[in-house]
C-alpha cells in the first residue's frame, strides 16, 4: 500500500504540543513532509528554551509515523527556528502568549499597579484571555489588589498562575521572602527572571500585562529586556514632576526599541458627588499634551475615586466591583485603546 503526504499530515495533526491543546501542525512546527516510496522525511522547527520539548515531540512523531501501515524508514530533521521577535533585545517570546504589554511609570505612587490590574481585568471582561505579571520587586502589591492570598501551585517543573477575576496572576512577590532586603532584590530577581517568566503556564493568552517596578534604573531596563515586551503603557498623574519622569520612561523604551503604545493619565480629576462638577486637583490634560508632544496615543484619563482605593485594598478591582463607575468605564476605554494599538489583521487568526 502506498502512503501519501496528507495521510502523514493527518497523523501529525493528532500530536499535541506538550501542555497545549493545539497540535504541532497548527502551531506551524511541521515545515515539510516528504514521502519517498515507503520512507518518510519530516522537517520540524521547534522554538523552546526547554530542550526536552523538541526531544519529546520528535519521539512522538517518530513513533506515530512509524506506526502507519506501509511506512518503512522515518527520518526527522530538526531545524533551528528563526527568532520570533527580532529587535527586542535578548527576550525570548513566551510560547502561546500573543501580546506582552508592560505598564510602567517614571515614579512610584502614580497608580501604575492600579492601572495594570484594572487594565488586565477589563481586557478579560472584553473576552480576551489575559494574564497579569507583577514584576515590581520593590512593591509587589498586585496579589493584594487582586485578592490573592494563596501561592501558585507547582506542577512538575512549572508554575501554575493563580486565577483571580478572570485573569491568570503571577507575582515575583510570591518568590521573594518578605524580609529580603530591598537592595538584594534587583540582582536576585534579574538573574532568575528569564527562566521564571518562561516557566509559568501562561498559555494560551491573548494579553499578558506586566507591572514593571517604577523608575528607569537598571532593574527596569533589565526587566524590559528580559521579558519579550511588545509595547509599553506609561502611567502618569497630571503633575509636572510625574510628567518629567514619564518622559524618562518613554526614553528608556525608545532605547530598547520597544514602542510606547500610549500614556494614561491617572488621578486626572475628581467628580464632586454632590454637584457633579469636575475638579482638577492636580491640574489636568498634562499627560495628553505630553502624549501629543511625543507623538504617542493618549489612552485615556482615570478620575480619582474613593472606590479605586478601598476596593483595591479589599482585593477587588473597580472594573469588577463597580463596572458602572466613571473610572471603570475609563479603564474599559483604555483596554479597548490598548487592544486597538496592538491589533494586527494577521494576529487574530492564529490564536492558540
Ligand atoms: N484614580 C485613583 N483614585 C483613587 N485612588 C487611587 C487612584 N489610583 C491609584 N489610587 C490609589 O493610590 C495608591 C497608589 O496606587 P498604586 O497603583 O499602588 O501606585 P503605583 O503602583 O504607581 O505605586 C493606592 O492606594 C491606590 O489605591
Ligand atoms: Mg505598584
Amino acid at each position: 500500500m502506498s502512503i501519501s503526504e496528507s495521510q502523514i499530515a493527518k497523523v501529525l495533526e493528532g500530536i499535541k504540543y506538550p501542555g497545549y491543546s493545539r497540535n504541532i501542525i497548527s502551531f506551524g512546527l511541521v515545515k515539510e513532509v516528504e514521502v519517498d516510496g515507503n520512507d518518510v522525511r519530516i522537517r520540524l522547527a521547534i522554538n523552546s528554551q526547554d530542550p526536552s520539548i523538541p526531544e519529546q515531540i520528535k519521539t512522538e512523531v517518530e513513533a506515530a509515523v512509524a506506526a502507519v501501515e506501509g511506512v518503512g524508514g522515518v527520518e526527522i530533521v530538526m531545524e533551528a527556528p528563526a527568532p520570533k521577535t527580532p529587535g527586542i533585545g535578548s527576550a525570548r517570546a513566551i510560547p502561546g502568549v500573543e501580546h506582552v504589554i508592560a505598564v510602567a511609570s517614571g515614579k512610584g505612587g502614580v497608580g501604575k499597579s492600579t492601572v495594570a490590574t484594572n487594565l488586565a481585568c477589563a481586557l478579560a471582561q472584553l473576552g480576551f484571555r489575559t494574564g497579569l505579571l507583577d514584576s515590581d520587586i520593590y512593591g509587589p502589591s498586585i496579589p493584594t489588589m487582586m485578592g490573592v492570598k494563596v501561592k501558585p501551585r507547582v506542577l512538575g517543573d512549572r508554575l501554575e498562575p493563580v486565577p483571580a477575576h478572570g485573569v491568570k496572576l503571577m507575582s515575583l512577590g510570591f518568590l521573594i521572602e518578605e524580609d529580603t532586603p530591598v537592595i538584594w532584590r534587583g540582582p536576585m530577581i534579574v538573574k532568575t527572571l528569564t527562566q521564571f517568566v518562561q516557566d509559568v503556564n501562561w498559555a494560551p493568552l491573548d494579553f499578558l500585562i506586566v507591572d514593571l517596578p517604577p523608575g528607569t534604573g537598571d532593574a527596569q531596563l533589565t526587566l524590559a529586556q528580559t521579558i519579550p515586551v511588545e509595547g509599553a503603557v506609561i502611567v502618569s498623574t497630571p503633575q509636572d514632576v510625574a510628567l518629567i519622569d514619564a518622559k524618562k520612561g518613554s526614553a528608556m523604551f525608545g532605547r530598547l526599541q520597544i514602542p510606547v503604545l500610549g500614556i494614561v493619565e491617572n488621578m486626572s480629576y475628581f467628580r464632586c458627588p454632590d454637584c457633579s462638577s469636575r475638579h482638577e486637583i492636580f491640574g489636568n490634560g498634562g499627560a495628553r499634551k505630553e502624549a501629543n508632544r511625543q507623538g504617542v496615543r493618549f489612552l485615556g484619563e482615570v478620575p480619582i475615586e474613593a472606590g479605586i482605593c478601598t476596593w483595591g485594598d479589599k482585593g477587588v478591582p473597580i472594573v469588577v466591583q463597580e463596572p458602572e463607575s466613571e473610572s471603570a468605564k475609563a479603564f474599559l476605554e483604555i483596554a479597548r485603546a490598548v487592544q486597538a494599538a496592538v491589533a494586527t489583521p494577521a494576529g487574530s487568526a492564529d490564536r492558540v
